[in-house]
């Protein structure tokens, strides 16, 4: 399949069949993953490669236990990392600038899941790399300047029916020139296709919200929760001297 196709395919898969990835498979996306565009060419990133199941086992939990965290042959994670371009080379050491190493993680991480998914596996990220960070960045032995900023578990799918997500009309995500707010009947109409989404249906009606927005803000991602974990990251970062 070409990049687009690949692209215009893609549906998050959490559940994956018995067939192992070939090693040959596994070299071309991590090949894929190193080969974006990177800030400066500094490349300021690592890929670490978990296939080991008591690894998986022992991230599970700051995983929230979800399936996908133990039930995927390969998982993996990207990390923003000025550790290696610091070290030995020159005096003094860089200045460890993290938007720049999370930039490139992420190029990297998209590189991946796109290579992979034009090879015929599927795959989920998991956020929750970016929930408990010190259980990552100790598991993973992540030195200073180090951070985990994207996992990616992945594997063959086990069914091949997975359905489209539904998505934003590409029109209510881009803007001519300059940005242009949205008005009450803008965000509506922007919104309708996921509001009327079987799921999400109900979702909504299970929980008595009255739309889809307060089942994000009031249930699923919630101010506190993000308060919390948005503190924890910060510490992290703090910690691994960013
Ligand atoms: C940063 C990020 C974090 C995500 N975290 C999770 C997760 O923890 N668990 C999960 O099941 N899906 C996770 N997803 C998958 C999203 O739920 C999914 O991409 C979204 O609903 C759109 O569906 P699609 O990927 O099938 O198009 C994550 C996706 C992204 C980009």
């Amino acid at each position: 399949m070409n990049a687009i196709d690949t692209m215009l395919q893609h549906r998050s898969i959490r559940e994956f069949s018995e067939q192992p990835i070939e090693k040959e498979i596994l070299d071309k996306i991590l090949a894929a993953a190193c080969n974006g565009s990177t800030m400066g060419g500094m490349q300021l990133f690592s890929i670490i490669v978990t296939q080991d199941k008591a690894m998986m086992e022992k991230m599970a939990p700051a995983h929230f236990n979800q399936p996908i965290a133990t039930n995927a042959p390969l998982i993996l994670t990207f990390c923003a990392d000025f550790h290696r371009f610091g070290i030995g080379r020159h005096e003094g050491g860089a200045f460890p600038a993290y938007q720049w190493a999370v930039t490139d993680a992420l190029i990297a991480a998209q590189n991946a899941c796109v290579a992979a998914e034009s090879l015929g596996l599927g795959l989920c990220w998991l956020g929750t790399i970016t929930y408990n960070v010190p259980q990552f960045i100790e598991a993973l032995q992540l030195p200073e300047h180090v951070m985990p900023v994207a996992c990616i578990p992945m594997g063959y799918p086990k069914h091949n029916n997975t359905p489209l997500t539904p998505k934003l009309p590409v029109g209510a995500l881009i803007h001519q020139e300059t940005y242009h707010d949205y008005s009450d009947s803008d965000i509506n109409r922007a919104y309708e296709t996921m509001e009327q989404a079987d799921n999400n249906v109900k979702m909504v009606a299970d929980n008595h919200f009255a739309n889809l927005a307060e089942d994000y803000v009031l249930r699923r991602y919630k101010k506190e929760d993000n308060e919390f974990f948005s503190q924890v990251l910060k510490d992290s970062m703090n910690k691994q001297g960013f």
